[in-house]
């Protein structure tokens, strides 16, 4: 009987939400339930939604509209994820249909929610919100990708950005023990895995509850288990991001070189006002270290265009920190008011034209900083991890350790096997990608 319950499992948003779903996988599957491929298939449908842009609750009421019928056939339906814990009960009211509704925080308590559900109880809720301090573990992770893994280090966030819903609906910050990190790391290299990617909304604000390890230091332990080749953490906050991070990036090569770190905007007046605590000047003191790290780090950054009160002087200054720095990729988003936060209140008066035409502007010239800055790689040899072929093409792709896409032909007739590392000479550079041959098969 165990082995015949099913589910269905769909996830949006960050790799924090991805890897919670494998999380959520593995627990199920514990539970002794069987995944299944199709919303037919299923008994339970669940929902892993993002709240972080644009009109996400409106869409996933929509989404949970197509289900009334589903549940006459006897399905049942979870939501969870940022909507789930940011609308909370209201959920029940609009979609009566669904049976659970839980947040990250609430997720260790996944089994207990399960029996309630079989045991036909309805309305079914794991709301934690800010109250909880333990952090979601399980040994029963259900990793999607057999050599690149997500380990999370810190949950929650305590920042408060003025734009940002995530404090609300992740919890408060709560980080593992650096000894049941490492743990992790270790099972993940016994059982082939050779890419590690750190995860927490805040990593650079670890705090480990034994006291053993600072963030820089957790990273250098990482980067040192035994067949760990590559080591990638995401998302740093300029705020806490130390040199001593930087000097571990360059002692340790297994730690790729790419720092992802999110300046928002590059005027002093709008970071104040969205609460980043620092400012611009800092914002590019810690640029300059990383710049002269020992190695080339790649560096990637996310952007707010039209934030409450930006101006065109804000704006510029947002388009000038591009320049000053060169990044190799931008991720640019148009302020979107989200529920509960402080900017909701702020006047967004910007009209919806103007923050796309700054937003394309911004995106034009980072355009050409990027063919210019993937051009400068012809000519080198990059160790690239193989991620997957392209028959069409007869191209095999991958990334390299700062990130970058990179399609190559091979022209021995073996074909590398995804998860494992070629060197590869760079012959054409594209502003998303870059082209090359493999030198020699390791
Ligand atoms: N509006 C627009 N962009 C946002 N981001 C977060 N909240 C908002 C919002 N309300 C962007 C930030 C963040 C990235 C994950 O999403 O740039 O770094
Ligand atoms: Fe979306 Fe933020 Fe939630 Fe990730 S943490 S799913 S980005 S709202």
């Amino acid at each position: 009987m165990a082995t015949d319950k099913t589910f269905f499992l769909e996830t949006f948003g960050c790799q924090m939400n991805a890897h919670d779903s494998e999380k959520v996988v593995g627990t199920l599957e514990h539970e002794g339930y069987r995944r299944v491929e199709t919303e037919d298939a299923a008994d339970l449908i669940l929902y892993n939604t993002c709240s972080i842009r644009d009109k996400a609750e409106q869409k996933v009421f929509n989404r949970l509209n197509d289900y009334k019928k589903l549940y006459k056939q006897g399905k049942r339906f979870a939501v969870l994820g940022c909507v789930a814990q940011q609308e909370g009960e209201k959920i029940f009211e609009r979609a009566p249909y669904v049976s659970i509704v839980a947040g990250s925080a609430s997720y260790r308590k996944l089994p207990e929610m399960l029996v309630q559900l079989e045991a036909g109880q309805k309305r079914i809720t794991g709301l934690d919100d800010r109250q909880t301090d333990e952090t979601f573990e399980t040994e029963f992770t259900a990793r999607t990708n057999p050599y690149r893994g997500y380990i999370t280090i810190i949950e929650g966030c305590d920042k408060f950005c003025a734009y940002c819903v995530v404090p609300y609906t992740r919890g408060k910050e709560r980080s593992r023990t650096s000894t049941s990190v490492l743990n992790e790391a270790r099972r993940m290299a016994d059982s082939g895995y050779t890419e590690i990617q750190l995860l927490g909304q805040n990593v650079n604000s670890y705090l480990d509850p034994e006291g053993k390890q600072s963030f820089a230091e957790l990273l250098a332990a990482v980067g040192q288990v035994p067949g760990i080749r590559r080591v990638r953490f995401m998302t740093s906050h300029p705020r806490h991001f130390t040199r001593e991070i930087v000097e571990a990036i360059e002692a340790f090569p297994t730690l790729c070189d790419h720092v992802h770190l999110p300046v928002q905007s590059g005027s002093s007046d709008v970071l104040r006002r969205m609460n980043r605590e620092y400012t611009r000047e800092q914002y590019l003191e810690r640029i300059s270290w990383i710049q002269a790290a020992k190695r080339p780090i790649s560096l990637t950054t996310d952007i707010i265009v039209g934030f409450p009160g930006e101006t065109l002087a804000d704006f510029e200054q947002t388009s000038d920190l591009l320049t000053k720095v060169g990044f190799d990729a931008v991720f640019a988003f148009k302020f979107s008011p989200r529920p509960n936060t402080p900017a909701i209140t702020m006047d967004d008066s910007i009209p919806d034209g103007e923050k796309s035409s700054r937003l394309q502007a911004l995106l034009d010239q980072q355009r050409e900083t990027q063919r210019a800055i993937y051009n400068r790689q012809i000519g080198s040899i990059l160790e690239v991890m193989v991620e997957g072929h392209n028959p069409q093409k007869g191209q095999i792709m991958g990334r390299s350790s700062q990130n970058k896409t990179v399609n190559f032909t091979n022209s021995q007739l073996i074909l590398p096997a995804p998860g494992s590392y070629v060197n590869v000479l760079v012959t054409q550079g594209f502003p998303n990608s870059l082209v090359g041959e493999a030198v020699t098969l390791q």
